[in-house]
C-alpha cells in the first residue's frame, strides 16, 4: 500500500490511521485481569519516539497515556493507579492493547484508544464486567404433610452475581415454567445481585423443578433441581415403616409387661394369700382362746 501511494502520490490517504478495536463487548472477569484490544496500522517509517496514545474511560478519565516514547502517568485517573499496562515491545507492530488488572465493577464502560503518529484516529471498545452466581440452592414451602392438589412454592437462591441473571424454570420433562414465578434480584453493597425466583404450583404427582440461572455476559447456565416426589407426598414411606415399627416395638412391650405385672400381680397375691393366711391362724387361735375366756367367765 505505501508503495501504491508513493506512485500515486495521494498522501492524505496513505497517512490515514486504522484503528481496530473489537465489534463486542470484552468481558472482564471480577477480580482478575482483562485484556482491552486495540490495533493500528504502523505506517511505513514508524517510529515509536513519534507515537502519541491515550487510553479513556467515557472520554474523559484518563485510563493510560504515552508520548515521546515513554509511559506518562501523572495525570492518570485515581482508580487506575498500578492497574494498567500496556504491551511496550509490541508497539511497533501497532498493538496498543491495554492490561486492566483486577478487574472493579466501576470499570464497566467505553474505552476510546486514540493514537496519534503524524495524523490522529481512535477506536471505543466496551468493558462489560461479569461475576459468575453461585450455585442455586432450592427450596421447597411447605416441605412437610404434602398431597397431591397441594400448592407448594419452590424457591431459588443464587449470590454474588453480575451482571442481572435470567431466570428460566424448568419442569421434569425440560418444558419451560412460564405461569406464576416471581424473580427479584438485588445488588447488595458491593453492586452484586442475589437473585431470588419463586414458582408456585399446584402438586400432581411427583415431579422435578429445575432453576436454571444464565449469566448473559458469561453466557454460563448454572442450575439445580428439586424433586418432589413420593417421599415429600402425603405419608413418607420411611415415616410409615417407623411409625408402624414403633407400633409393633410399643405392642411387644406392652405384652411383655402384661406378662411382667401379671406375673407379679399372681406372685403378690399368693404371698398376700400366704400373710393373709399366716395371720389368720393367730387370729383363729386367739379368737379360740377368747373362746375359751369367754367360755370361762
Ligand atoms: C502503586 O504502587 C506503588 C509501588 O508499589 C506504591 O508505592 C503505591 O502506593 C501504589 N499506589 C496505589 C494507589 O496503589
Ligand atoms: C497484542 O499483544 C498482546 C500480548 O502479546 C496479545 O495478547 C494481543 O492479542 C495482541 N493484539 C493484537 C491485536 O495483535
Ligand atoms: C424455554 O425458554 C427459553 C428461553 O425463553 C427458550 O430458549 C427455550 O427454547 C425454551 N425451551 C422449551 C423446551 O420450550
Ligand atoms: C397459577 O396459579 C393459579 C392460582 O393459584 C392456578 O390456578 C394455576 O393453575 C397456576 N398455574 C400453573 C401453571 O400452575
Amino acid at each position: 500500500m505505501d508503495i501504491l501511494c508513493v506512485l500515486i502520490l495521494f498522501p492524505a490517504l496513505c497517512r490515514a490511521i486504522e484503528v481496530r478495536v473489537p465489534d463486542l463487548p470484552v468481558t472482564g472477569i471480577l477480580d482478575e485481569d482483562v485484556i482491552l484490544p486495540c490495533w493500528f496500522n504502523p505506517p511505513a517509517d514508524f517510529s515509536v519516539q513519534d507515537l502519541s496514545l491515550f487510553w479513556k474511560l467515557t472520554s474523559l478519565q484518563q485510563v493510560h497515556a504515552f508520548t515521546l516514547g515513554q509511559e506518562q502517568l501523572e495525570n492518570q485517573e485515581q482508580n487506575f493507579i498500578n492497574r494498567t499496562q500496556l504491551f511496550l515491545s509490541k508497539l511497533p507492530e501497532g498493538n496498543m492493547s491495554l492490561v486492566l488488572r483486577k478487574v472493579r465493577l466501576s470499570d464497566e464502560g467505553t474505552y476510546t484508544c486514540f493514537v496519534n503518529v503524524g495524523n490522529f484516529s481512535s477506536a471505543a471498545v466496551s468493558l462489560q464486567v461479569a461475576a459468575s452466581f453461585t450455585k442455586p440452592v432450592l427450596h421447597l414451602e411447605p416441605s412437610e404433610g404434602l398431597k397431591p392438589g397441594d400448592q407448594v412454592t419452590v424457591t431459588c437462591h443464587t449470590y454474588r452475581g453480575y451482571p442481572e441473571a435470567e431466570i428460566l424454570w424448568q419442569d421434569g420433562k425440560g418444558q419451560n415454567l412460564t405461569e406464576n414465578i416471581t424473580t427479584s434480584q438485588v445488588a447488595n453493597e458491593e453492586g452484586l445481585f442475589h437473585v431470588q425466583s419463586s414458582v408456585h404450583v399446584i402438586l400432581e404427582t411427583s415431579d422435578t423443578y429445575t432453576c436454571l440461572v444464565y449469566n448473559p455476559a458469561l453466557q454460563v447456565v448454572t442450575h439445580a433441581s428439586l424433586s418432589v416426589t413420593g417421599q415429600h407426598l402425603a405419608f413418607p414411606l420411611v415415616a410409615l415403616w417407623v411409625t408402624v415399627g414403633l407400633c409393633v416395638c410399643l405392642l411387644g412391650l406392652l405384652v411383655a409387661l402384661g406378662c411382667v405385672c401379671r406375673k407379679h400381680l399372681k406372685q403378690t397375691c399368693e404371698e398376700e394369700q400366704e400373710r393373709e393366711e399366716a395371720a389368720m391362724q393367730p387370729l383363729k387361735a386367739s379368737s379360740a382362746e377368747g373362746e375359751d375366756t369367754s367360755s370361762l367367765e
